[in-house]
């Protein structure tokens, strides 16, 4: 068995995990690796026809415009396309890290690229569905333009409890290159009203 490395970014991300149920963070993947994943995004957007994000499990998917806009292409990990493959990696070295080292059991992950056009959002929602339990962290990556402003809206909104049991709403900018991931279960989120093509992987990472 391969030995166990310590990873102080990894512990970095578990500790905000532990603590508050979410982290964010912007050097997950270097600029360049962002640079790849954009770029490829945006071919296989020309080439392919993105899916009409629906809401609900697999078994009962439904298209509702006034819950969720964006339109999406499903990942596929065994496909030879290379810069997939790294991103692929990088996300199951972190999930072997904690697997050995929360307990979290995660089996495997489910991953999808998004875009969001202009006028479009995703109201306050949670990511497991009754039939569906298997998802304990959500993921998403930012893959928007280097230029990128808060006023092209599209931000996540994650709605919180403060120590007092009072919802807070903690607002993050779809700012590129930035991750974040949170529990599944437990944090309602929404993506705010996008007002320029706005991109992304998100993912989920699932217990058996
Ligand atoms: C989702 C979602 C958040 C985001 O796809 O379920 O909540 O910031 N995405 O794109
Ligand atoms: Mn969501």
């Amino acid at each position: 068995m391969a030995e166990f490395a310590f990873n102080s970014f990894y512990e970095l991300i578990i500790d905000d995990l532990i603590n508050r149920k979410y982290c964010v963070t912007d050097t997950f993947f270097t600029v360049e690796e962002i640079d790849l994943l954009r770029t490829n995004l945006l071919i296989k957007q020309s080439l392919t026809t993105f899916k009409k994000a629906a809401v609900g499990p697999l078994s009962n998917e439904q298209i509702i415009e006034e819950v969720r806009g964006d339109f999406i292409l499903w990942m596929d990990e065994s496909s030879s396309d290379q810069i997939e493959k790294m991103y692929f990696n990088k996300i199951n070295n972190f999930i072997h890290y904690i697997n050995r080292t929360c307990y979290l059991g995660i089996q495997e992950g489910e991953f999808h690229y998004a875009c969001y056009p202009e006028g479009t959002f995703y109201k306050r929602h949670l990511d497991v569905f009754h039939t569906d339990v298997r998802r304990t962290l959500s993921v998403v990556l930012y893959l928007n333009t280097p230029d990128w402003q808060p006023d092209n809206g599209g931000a996540l909104a994650l709605y919180l409890k403060d120590a007092a049991g009072c919802e807070k709403e903690e607002l993050i900018h779809a700012q590129p290159g930035r991750l974040v991931i949170f529990d599944s279960k437990e944090i309602e989120h929404e993506v705010q009203m996008v007002y320029k093509p706005r991109y992304s992987i998100t993912g989920w990472l699932k217990t058996r």
